[in-house]
């Protein structure tokens, strides 16, 4: 993905303010920041789930602007939540199979010739228990999405993201509030992604996991791209650091620089 001049703001505060960007193809990139950087804008921009002020950007030679979320799901390009959005009155595999709109199903199609629909809906039932059998939830099919724990709901929005057989993936803090034991499996998940030929643009605030799995990372401060390289590279780099300093204080300078002392505690 090449993006451009890329704005966009809320009252007088200018949230996302990128002159360029480019993304990867068949690549974990990581998208790091401070709180209130304009990660999650720029995701909801980047997916049509809101417009910018101004920019451009293209995916596989394709532009993206204007283009609204359900229609870049149908071009190969979806993303989850940095809060789950699973419909808790749907079971688990009512809301999978709900992840698969927007790619197929075409009514009309569908009004006219009811067998081709049939068809579809048995693959799509096909393909949602194959991930949830991936994703170690299909003893929980049944049960509705709200009983699900933080970290299965994430596993879920995860996998119901695959419905559409995406070439690019966004997930917005998909490690955020998991439990540690799950944390292993859903990083296992993003790299089987890359695995399977996909392009994967995820927000993450451990720096430990950006270093694990991504192979590129791109820094946003203030609305803008500060920084962007490899992740060994940009952990030195000290716009990257007075980014962090700036808002997590001394606190995460540690982990950015990835100093630790013998006993592997982060030097702060
Ligand atoms: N809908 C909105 N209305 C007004 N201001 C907004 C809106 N969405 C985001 N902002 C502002 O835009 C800026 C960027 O917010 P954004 O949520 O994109 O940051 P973020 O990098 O995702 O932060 P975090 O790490 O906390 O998730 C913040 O100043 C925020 O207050
Ligand atoms: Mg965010």
């Amino acid at each position: 993905m090449v993006a451009d001049n890329i704005s966009k703001s809320f009252g007088g505060n200018k949230a996302v303010d990128v002159e360029h960007v480019e993304i990867p193809r068949n690549a974990i990139t990581a998208l790091i920041g401070p709180n209130g950087a304009g990660k999650t804008t720029l995701f909801n921009l980047l997916s049509g789930f809101d417009t910018p002020d101004t920019g451009t950007w293209e995916f596989n030679g394709r532009g993206l602007a204007g283009i609204p979320a359900y229609k870049t799901a149908r071009m190969g390009q979806v993303r989850t939540f940095q809060l789950t959005k699973v419909l808790q009155r749907l079971t688990v595999l009512e809301s999978m199979k709900l992840g698969a709109t927007g790619q197929t199903g075409e009514r009309m199609l569908a009004s006219f010739f009811p067998f081709l629909w049939r068809s579809q809906e048995n693959q799509i039932e096909q393909r949602a228990l194959g991930l949830l059998e991936k994703f170690k939830l299909i003893a929980k099919k049944d049960d509705y999405s709200a009983a699900l724990s933080g970290g299965q709901r994430k596993l879920l929005e995860m996998a119901r993201a695959l419905m559409t057989e995406p070439e690019f993936v966004l997930l917005d803090e998909p490690m955020a509030g998991v439990n540690p034991a799950l944390v292993q499996s859903l990083l296992d998940h993003v790299l089987d992604l890359k695995k399977e030929g996909m392009t994967v643009l995820f927000v993450e605030h451990d720096m430990h996991m950006v270093r694990h799995i991504a192979d590129w990372v791109v820094v946003m401060a203030e609305g803008r791209v500060v920084a962007e390289g490899p992740p060994e590279e940009v952990m030195q780099d000290p716009a990257v650091i007075d980014a962090y300093l700036g808002s997590h204080l001394d606190q995460d300078i540690g982990v950015i620089t990835g100093r630790y002392d013998e006993e592997g505690n982060r030097v702060r």
